[in-house]
């Protein structure tokens, strides 16, 4: 009877918290305070409410509800809608800046377009494609060019008590000087802390291999905007 109602007890706890971390997009965690705004992107709460600067998880972290905010569990994710036709059946988006038109389907079609170089995809915006500038999200995750943290808008330390994750990522997409940072997060103590730090030389930091090397990575090229249908 008591292991019955350990089991009960148990079930109950999984229960919640499995209802707990699977949050909807732009809602407001309780646990974390954040709110996921796209796959990988997220924003702070205030009055339940998500407000002020944009924060991207690190490449291969999707935004989650749990109390470690970015996480490489893609089951996790808050923001559902990648690779599923909006509801006119317009469109799905493929990765943050592909989509592939439905044709009046439910399925994707092989016909596929690109957002360009500065748009990205969104599930729920009717002309598909949109600048992240004016506060368009990628519905799906970034390809690996991820633009790193905004050093200007968040600390070192406060990035790293999100990500939980030890390891280096990159820092912004200025050529000259953000291009040849990366951040590094450690436990200190029973705490995460984070730094910034410089790569050696002329060297650039690759958000790949997470190391410096001499060659320009694709974030740190600026591109022009082009919305172009390929059939492949
Ligand atoms: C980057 O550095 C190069 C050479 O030092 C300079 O010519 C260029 O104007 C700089 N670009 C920016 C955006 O600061
Ligand atoms: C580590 O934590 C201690 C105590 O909180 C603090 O004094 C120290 O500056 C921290 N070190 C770094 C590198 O953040
Ligand atoms: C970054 O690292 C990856 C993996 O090591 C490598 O394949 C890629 O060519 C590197 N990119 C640049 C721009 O150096």
């Amino acid at each position: 009877m008591l292991r019955l109602l350990i089991l009960l007890a148990l079930g109950v706890f999984l229960a919640i918290r499995i209802l707990g971390i699977r949050a909807d997009c732009n809602v407001c965690a309780s646990v974390s305070n954040v709110a996921c705004i796209s796959n990988t992107a997220f924003q702070f709460c205030s009055s339940a409410l998500p407000s002020g600067p944009v924060y991207t998880c690190p490449t291969g972290y999707y935004c989650t509800a749990d109390d470690v905010t970015c996480n490489t569990n893609v089951a996790l994710r808050s923001c559902i809608g990648c690779g599923t036709c909006d509801s006119s059946n317009t469109f799905a988006c493929l990765t943050a800046t592909t989509f592939a038109l439905c044709l009046g389907s439910s399925t994707p079609s092989q016909l596929v377009g690109s957002c360009g170089s500065s748009n990205v995809c969104n599930f729920n915006n009717p002309y598909i494609c949109g600048s992240p500038a004016a506060g368009t999200q990628a519905t799906c995750p970034g390809d690996g060019t991820g633009t790193g943290v905004d050093v200007s808008t968040i600390t070192p330390t406060t990035y790293c008590s999100m990500v939980q994750q030890r390891g280096r990522y990159p820092v912004g997409i200025d050529l000259n000087t953000t291009c040849r940072q990366y951040i590094y997060c450690f436990l200190n103590a029973s705490s995460w802390a984070g730094g910034l730090y410089d790569c050696p030389g002329q060297t650039y930091f690759n958000s790949s291999s997470k190391y410096c090397g001499a060659a320009v990575p694709a974030r740190c090229t600026t591109g022009v905007a082009t919305l172009t249908l390929t059939n492949p």
